[in-house]
């Protein structure tokens, strides 16, 4: 099937790639020339475990090409994914500008037929606001070509996206019943029929509903972060591992194991996003969302909880003392560091006097650019970008953990012990198990594990 992506960010680079891969003919159109000329030169833009791969394979065998032409992405493609961003606007509602300059290039160019997909986030409503821009543009160009909006939200997680596109555990497709419409959930059924062999993943039904999903599922699982950190910080009042709480609920089937795990807090491009974004959809509504609020608010406090902790321990002046960091993206297994906790840690550190030495797998070059961005060139000075775990420890007062790496899990401790200043882990992830912690000799802070 001849597929245009039309943003070749996470989201499109992906399913662009997954999608070649299945033999499909994908075009991938980008603004953003320098992204484009990298990937054609063999390079990639993000770290994605096996999307490197992927793409090589695909491009080598002329099933994948990166473009900047919008006329010619709009002439190959009989199905036309919008994937591109969709960040907050100042009020906290999804910005839709991308998205509707992505709809209206469609309708610039097509002459034939299209099924016009949206697999951005967006708020319910989005699929009429684009079939209106594009409908417009091709009554400005006087031309009458048919065309349908279909909604397909995405799931993939970042650091499995590859492995999520290509085993998902569900497909949601909304689209009219229009004969356009139905036509065009005939060419989705098609070109996702390799995921389905086995068992039907695909959930039909109209758009609206399809918008929401996404918005709900991204809602449910931050919710759950954020009630199990509530929790993690009454346990430490009490004297309860939240952890033993984790396994002892998660083995009801009816609760799960998954995203059960308390932390430095929730992160990333979408959590905080797209729970802002249903607030204010329903603040369009004059409804209030009381439990999507005290997630938002609890997720916010929650990035701040590592950081009191070390005041609390080593006073609210940190001048001349030296920490060390562990951990910048906001998850492991990506350099993405957008609304990551670690930046808000190295802010309080540093607003109290402290210096820091960082290190992260794959992050450092991404967090050489945001953290220029986020601190002034004094701030910046105070920040040392390590080469390794161990090249932070020296003369630190404690080794503070963000971000769970499988790098971070086996440390040579006796090693760590010897560099620190203090033997004091501070545990944003909990990693470790408090009792051996305690018998190796450090004093041990968790998440919600002051047993
Ligand atoms: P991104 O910022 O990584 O990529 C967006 C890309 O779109 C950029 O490369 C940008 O240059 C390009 N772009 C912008 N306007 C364009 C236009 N008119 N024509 C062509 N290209 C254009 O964004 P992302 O993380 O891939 O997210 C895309 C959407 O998917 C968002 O709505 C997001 O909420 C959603 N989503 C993201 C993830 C994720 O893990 N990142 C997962 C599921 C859903
Ligand atoms: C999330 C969803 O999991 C995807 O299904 C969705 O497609 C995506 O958002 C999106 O819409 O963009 P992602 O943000 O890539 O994916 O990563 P997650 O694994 O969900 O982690 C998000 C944050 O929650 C991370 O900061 C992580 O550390 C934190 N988290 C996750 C916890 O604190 N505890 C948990 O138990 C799980």
């Amino acid at each position: 099937m001849k597929i245009t992506i039309i943003g070749t960010g996470y989201v499109g680079l992906v399913t662009g790639a997954c999608l070649a891969e299945l033999g499909n003919d994908v075009f991938c159109l980008d603004v953003d020339q320098r992204k484009i000329d990298l990937l054609n030169n063999g390079g990639i833009p993000i770290h994605e475990p096996g999307l490197e791969e992927v793409v090589a394979r695909n491009r080598a065998a002329g099933r994948l090409r990166f473009s900047t032409d919008v006329a010619a992405s709009v002439e190959h493609g009989e199905v036309q994914f919008i994937a591109v961003g969709t960040p907050p606007d100042e009020d906290g509602s999804a910005d839709l500008q991308y998205v509707l300059a992505a709809a209206r290039n469609i309708g610039r160019y097509m002459t034939g037929f299209k099924v016009v997909v949206d697999k951005s986030t967006v708020p319910v409503g989005t699929g009429d606001r684009v079939r209106i821009a594009l409908q417009e543009q091709l009554q400005a160009r006087g031309v009458d070509a048919g065309f349908t909006v279909v909604s397909n939200p995405e799931f993939l997680k970042e650091g499995a996206a590859v492995e999520d596109f290509m085993r998902p555990d569900r497909i949601v497709i909304g689209h009219d019943s229009t004969p356009e419409g139905l036509q065009a959930a005939a060419l989705m059924k098609r070109l996702y029929a390799p995921f389905n062999r086995n068992h039907e993943r695909t959930f039909w039904m109209d758009v609206r509903s399809a918008e929401f999903t996404k918005y709900a599922a991204n809602a449910m699982l931050a919710t759950r972060i954020s009630f199990m950190n509530e929790l993690a910080n009454l346990a430490d009042n009490v004297g309860v591992d939240i952890e033993a709480v984790r396994r002892g609920i998660g083995s009801d089937p009816r609760i799960g194991h998954s995203f059960l795990y308390a932390g430095a807090g929730y992160g990333g491009s979408c959590f905080p996003k797209d729970v802002q974004a249903l607030e204010r959809t329903a603040r369009q509504y004059e409804q209030d969302l009381h439990i999507l609020r005290a997630v938002e608010t609890v997720n916010d406090k929650q990035k701040l909880v590592l950081g009191r902790k070390l005041l609390s321990r080593f006073g609210a002046y940190l001048g001349g003392k030296h920490f060390a960091i562990w951990g910048l993206a906001f998850k492991p297994n990506t350099d993405d560091m957008r609304e990551a906790p670690a930046r808000v840690l190295i802010r309080q550190l540093l607003d109290a006097g402290a210096t820091v030495a960082v290190y992260d797998p794959v992050a450092m070059d991404e967090a050489r650019r945001v953290l220029a961005l986020d601190l002034s060139a004094a701030e910046l000075a105070r920040v040392r970008f390590a080469s390794s775990p161990m090249d932070t420890l020296d003369g630190a007062e404690a080794l503070v953990i963000v971000t769970e790496w499988k790098a971070f899990r086996s440390p040579d401790f006796g090693q760590i012990k010897a560099a620190l200043k203090h033997a004091v882990v501070f545990d944003g992830r909990n990693l470790f198990e408090p009792d051996v912690m305690a018998e190796l000799g450090f004093e041990y802070h968790g998440i919600g594990r002051s047993v």
